[in-house]
């Protein structure tokens, strides 16, 4: 019988999450939110002038956790110790991930009575990483193949390719934007061939991951709609995308494809399976854009860490876990407590919102050494928790760690010397960390 392809629908592509919120904070310029405690490390201020580092020394030395009464989110915990952050993520019971008790976020989700003033039906997509056991399980098992050492081997020439044709484009001895050019590129790239998404349409990843994942963007509550509307015409895309793949006589190898016809899909209800994909794209997306820039202006900053790079291809390896170690480009995730419990001293309330800051703990001076210091000959770089830990470690981490070795080894087969040599501009976020504009130029070595 003869089927007839679904057309796929009209998306806006602009403006960027990012316009938006410069248009609405150009409008209302008093309106930033106060931070009156001097731990509260949710501004995001220190991220976007990178002051943020003696703030997590000073909580460091006074202990891993500490009750911040007052903040634009409300009361929190802050953790900040390593050995804290890992307790608490193996307490997967204790400390809630899902969305009915808080998300994964600093930000609370919207209550279901500001959904409906904002115009929306749903509070948040769902998925997995904001659900706990056993949903959790059955869910990340039907992405988890995707990412296994030898699927990871079938990627790798591809990866390769791509990467190698990405880098020989690049101008030598002229500025450019190293984000736009090579981050942003070869991470949507990257994506689209994970799942099959039309290639002429691959910034389109960017452009909504921006809007998902931005917790600025969704603090300003008068964006929220907007954000909806995108989100939503995001949804009817990747809808399309799912009906031409289930007319497929074959299964593909994409990640569309395998989610539809794997066992635990037959389970999910189509806001899951949406859910899941937003999930795959933004969890993919910043998080590989900003180290793949973080490794570029770390090595900068630190030219004898270069010169070894340069020295020695044999500590790529090594080199991209510190990398990763150095940048930590989620600064946090979030929990919710659902019993009081005692951890390390402190008893956290039920319903407490407890936030782990990964990227202060990455810092920690009794974990790591020098901790301020890029050392890709550090031993212990492995103990980075960028990835989180326990059963939400990140699904991608391999894939994250594949194109990032990747590109450092194909930068190095070319010789290629990357320096700062323009505007820097980090993103003001306390969520992503990152930078919004590396402004470089190419020598050689
Ligand atoms: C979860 C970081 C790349 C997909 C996470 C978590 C972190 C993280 C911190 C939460 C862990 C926790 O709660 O303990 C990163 C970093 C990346 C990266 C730093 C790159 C440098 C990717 C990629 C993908 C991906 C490439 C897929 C295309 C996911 C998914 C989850 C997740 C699906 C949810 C896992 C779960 O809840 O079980 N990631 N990620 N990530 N990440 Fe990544």
């Amino acid at each position: 019988m003869a089927t007839i392809a679904p057309q796929r629908p009209q998306v806006r592509t602009s403006p960027t999450a990012y316009e938006a919120i410069k248009a609405h904070y150009e409008k209302n310029p008093g309106e930033r939110p106060n931070h009156p405690h001097k731990w509260d490390v949710s501004r995001s201020d220190i991220y976007f002038e990178d002051t943020w580092q003696p703030i997590f020394k000073e909580m460091q030395d006074a202990g891993p956790l500490h009750y911040i009464p007052d903040s634009p989110y409300g009361p929190y915990w802050a953790v900040v110790g390593h050995k804290a952050i890992q307790h608490i993520e193996a307490l997967p019971e204790a400390f809630s991930s899902s969305y009915e008790h808080g998300g994964i976020t600093i930000l609370d989700p919207l209550t279901q009575e500001e959904a409906e003033a904002a115009g929306n039906a749903a509070r948040e997509l769902p998925m997995f990483i904001a659900m706990d056991r056993p949903k959790h399980t059955g869910q990340r098992r039907t992405v988890a193949p995707k990412f296994t050492p030898s699927a990871m081997g079938d990627m790798e020439e591809e990866i390769r390719r791509r990467t190698g044709e990405l880098l020989d484009t690049l101008p030598r001895g002229k500025t450019f934007d190293w984000v736009d050019k090579v981050s942003i590129e070869l991470t949507t790239g990257m994506l689209a061939i994970l799942f099959g998404f039309p290639w002429e349409d691959r910034r389109l990843l960017t452009f909504w991951s921006d809007w998902a994942g931005d917790t600025e963007l969704a603090s300003v509550r008068d964006l929220d709609s907007t954000r909806w509307e995108i989100l939503q015409e995001m949804a009817g895309y990747f809808q399309t995308l799912w009906m031409e793949r289930t007319q497929d006589e074959e299964p593909g190898n994409d990640l569309i494809s395998m989610m539809i016809h794997s066992e635990a899909m037959n389970q999910m209800r189509p806001e899951e399976f949406m859910g899941n994909l937003v999930l795959l794209i933004v969890g993919g997306n910043d998080t590989t854009r900003n180290t793949m820039s973080g490794i570029i202006h770390s090595l900068d900053k630190f030219p004898d860490q270069r010169k070894l790079f340069e020295e020695n291809p044999e500590m790529i390896p090594n080199a991209v876990q510190e990398c990763l170690r150095y940048q930590t480009p989620l600064a946090h995730m979030r929990r919710t407590c659902t019993q009081d419990t005692e951890v390390f001293g402190q008893t956290i309330k039920e319903g407490d919102k407890v936030v782990l800051w990964y990227l202060g703990a990455n810092r920690e001076d009794t974990v790591f050494e020098d901790p301020h210091k890029l050392d890709i000959t550090r031993d212990n770089a492995r103990r980075h928790i960028a990835f989180g830990y326990g059963i939400h470690r990140c699904v991608g981490a391999r894939l994250a760690e594949l194109q990032l070795r990747v590109l450092l080894e194909e930068m190095h087969k070319r010789r290629m010397r990357v320096h700062v040599a323009g505007d820097v501009e980090r993103v003001r976020a306390n969520f992503v960390h990152g930078f919004r504009k590396l402004e470089v130029e190419i020598t050689e070595f």
